[in-house]
């Protein structure tokens, strides 16, 4: 298959993208987490047509990527000293940091919130496509909504196709799993979204416990309980005994393990790592579950991870995969 709008990354193509996006179009790249589909964040039309290429629901915020400390600036009323010093350490990196919005930054790409959610991010394509286009750049993940984040350019062009002006491309992501979200308030910082950046990072940088964020899920949509799931029902293996049970009554029914050594005999199975690095795992999560709908499986079972470090974001992506409620 030949996608006319798939270019690969070079200067000259991210230049051209940056003028699609002056211009008010839309451009899918590469982050160092996950492929975004990114335009014009102060422009709300641009901003529109995101949400209609991904039938992303108008309740669910963007994030607006920056190239700077001071672009963040620009797009917010005032930064508080926890999540500047989270700037300055982690940042351009994995972490998303909600803070109170600017009036011009428009209210479809924050869903209405008063909150605009930032990140810098690290991917050189990404920095690029932001400092030659001058403006900040509101992107979600490149995928229709609900579906599996793409962490190759074939993946967004498979899903959103000739939708998207230019799919520029990158080869396949860094770490393979979104950013980790947070957001400061009275004194606490809570965990919107386990990511790449491991929550226990920021814990021992700041010297302060990050606080499971309880409150209404609108505040977070990506709370949502169903999200990132491929068309196959996934299912968290906790018992041999149903996965021997499903295979008896569904046509097409795989394992993914989290090692290759874990078992052996199965012929649906995909293995997540050569030896269980959870990094790895990370990188490899949505690209199998890519793999799970290509090769037709009606069922999926994935073998769990324990909930520390990146497995907190892995088995918080497992969890909204199968319909769980984190
Ligand atoms: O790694 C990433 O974060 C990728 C790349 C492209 O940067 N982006 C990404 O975007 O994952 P998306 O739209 O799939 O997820 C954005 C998350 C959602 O959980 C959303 O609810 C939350 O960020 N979010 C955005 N704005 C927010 C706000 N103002 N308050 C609270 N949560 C917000
Ligand atoms: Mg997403």
């Amino acid at each position: 298959m030949i996608y006319k709008n798939l270019f690969p990354a070079t200067e000259e193509n991210i230049r051209r993208a940056a003028e699609i996006i002056k211009e008010g179009g839309v451009v899918a790249f590469p982050t160092e987490t996950v492929y975004g589909l990114g335009a014009d964040a102060l422009n709300p039309k641009a901003v529109a047509r995101i949400y209609e290429i991904k039938n992303r629901p108008s309740f669910d915020p963007l994030i607006v990527h920056v190239c700077s400390i001071d672009m963040a600036r620009n797009l917010v009323s005032e930064i508080d000293d926890i999540s500047l010093k989270l700037m300055e350490r982690f940042w351009p990196g994995p972490l998303t940091i909600v803070l109170p919005k600017r009036n011009d930054v428009p209210d479809i790409t924050t869903a209405g919130l008063k909150t605009v959610a930032l990140r810098m991010p690290a991917s050189q394509i990404a920095l690029k496509l932001i400092e030659f286009s001058e403006r900040p750049i509101a992107a979600p993940s490149a995928n229709p909504f609900g579906y599996v984040s793409p962490t190759n350019a074939i993946q967004v062009a498979e899903t959103l196709g000739n939708r998207v002006d230019i799919i520029l491309d990158g080869g396949k992501t860094e770490f393979g799993i979104e950013s980790t979200v947070v957001m400061y308030h009275e004194g606490n910082l809570y965990l919107l979204r386990p990511g790449a950046l491991e929550v226990e990072t920021i814990e021992r940088y700041l010297n302060l416990k990050v606080l499971e964020f309880k409150g209404n899920p609108r505040l977070s949509p990506g709370r949502l309980p169903k999200h990132y799931s491929p068309k196959a029902d996934v299912r968290i293996l906790n018992d041999w005994e149903d996965y021997f049970k499903s295979k008896a009554v569904y046509g097409r029914v795989g394992l993914v393990l989290l090692k290759r050594k874990t078992v052996f005999g199965f012929k649906e199975v995909i293995y997540l790592s050569e030896d269980g690095d959870v990094k790895e795992i990370a990188y490899r999560l949505f690209d199998s579950m890519y793999k799970v709908d290509r090769m037709g499986w009606e069922k999926a079972f994935f073998q769990r991870v324990e909930e520390v470090g990146l497995g907190r974001a892995i088995m918080n992506r497992l969890k909204k995969a199968s319909g769980i409620a984190d």
